[in-house]
């Protein structure tokens, strides 16, 4: 006969060692299965005399409890342990910041940010937004605005030329936002207040100067428009985007082929503790060209120049944008490096107005 000893000692270590259901589920067939080694010992107690069963009944019985105990405590522990690596491993640190919301994380580039901030303060002076297409024919970018056919002026803009046409015509990628002038003048009746931001293209590249980059242009055409309009609305501009009450300008002659005559501008800045700061100090700071715009432009155009005078500006909208925000280098801009626009950038919601301040 099996010893009953053995065989429970080897059973219940196999039980407590039973790493999980599946394992435990296997001794317990094996032992109280159809054919499992207990069922054996009990289907042998009908074959016994009186006395044996009185004597052997009480072990095999006490035999198969005990087992039976083993396996439901063990499958006890067993699930038990597998609901505390559950809970462990979807635990829940309920003190962590809650992750924010793709509105929350995304980010205005400043170039955008800056288009919108001067779009709201020319708007409220009456002007209205036009656009042109960046690949421009040569009529448009120079010719029309009164660059002579050979003139230096067209190379000194570093221009990139498309391949020739069918017809050997060169497009240009624009070099300034100056050729939307035209094609406002001829499809637009005077009186005529527009601002043109957009981006603009010459083979260039260094700290300040990327091979695109982008350009407002300002028109104003009507009867009887003059200097000293060109002058007030350049000076709300520079305290309205500045974000200060007061600017000094100085007006100095220079020459564009499209204006007569032309002016750069500067403002008056401190560079004190190598910060820029506008309505104080004794720098200067180039800021933007301008001019009235040449009789023969708005002759091209097919205007009178006796009947309507007007006046232009063109400004580099990123130059004005590393000035106000304080970015030394232009090239980052173009290199959408998520790290730079996440500390440049502007929330999606703080929308620029005039009323709620620009860059509040
Ligand atoms: N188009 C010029 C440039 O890119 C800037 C400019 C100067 C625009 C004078 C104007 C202007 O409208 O009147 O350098």
């Amino acid at each position: 006969m099996t010893d009953l000893s053995a065989l429970k000692g080897d059973l219940l270590t196999r039980i407590s060692a039973a790493p999980d259901e599946a394992a435990l589920e296997a001794v317990r067939i094996e032992a109280l299965g159809k054919a499992g080694s207990i069922s054996g010992l009990l289907k042998t107690l009908g074959t016994m005399t009186p006395d044996e069963r009185r004597e052997k009944g009480p072990l095999i019985n006490g035999l198969r409890d005990e087992v039976q105990s083993a396996l439901a405590a063990r499958r006890e522990a067993l699930a038990e342990a597998a609901l505390e690596a559950r809970l462990a491993a979807e635990t829940v640190d309920v003190s962590l910041p809650c992750r924010e919301a793709p509105e929350a994380l995304g980010r205005i580039h400043p170039i955008s940010q800056v288009i919108d901030e001067l779009t709201a303060i020319f708007a409220d002076m009456g002007f209205s937004v036009a656009e042109g297409p960046d690949i421009e024919t040569d009529f448009y970018n120079f010719t029309a605005l009164n660059f002579p056919v050979g003139h230096p002026a067209r190379e000194m803009h570093d221009t990139f030329f498309l391949p020739p046409d069918a017809r050997g015509e060169r497009k240009v990628l624009r070099t300034h936002t100056s050729p939307v002038q035209i094609r406002t003048m001829k499809t637009v009746e005077p009186p005529i207040r527009v601002i043109i931001p957009g981006r603009t293209y010459r083979c260039d590249s260094d700290q300040t100067h990327t091979p695109m980059f982008h350009q407002v242009e300002g028109l104003v055409i009507d009867k009887g428009s003059h200097l000293g309009h060109l002058k007030w609305i350049l000076e709300e501009f520079c305290k309205a985007f500045f974000e200060v009450d007061g600017v000094t300008m100085r007006f100095r002659p220079s020459f564009f082929p499209f204006t007569e005559p032309s002016m750069e501008v500067d403002i008056q800045c401190s560079r004190k503790g190598g910060e820029i700061r506008f309505g104080e100090g004794e720098d200067w700071l180039e800021i933007l060209g301008c001019g009235m715009v040449h009789p023969n432009v708005i002759r091209n155009c097919g205007l009178d120049p006796d009947v309507y005078q007007g006046f232009a500006w063109g400004m580099g909208i990123d130059r004005i944008a590393m000035l106000k925000y304080g970015m030394p280098d232009l090239r980052p801009f173009f290199e959408a490096d998520i790290r730079w626009l996440t500390h440049y950038g502007f929330r999606p919601l703080d929308l620029p107005t005039l009323a709620g301040g620009l860059s509040a």
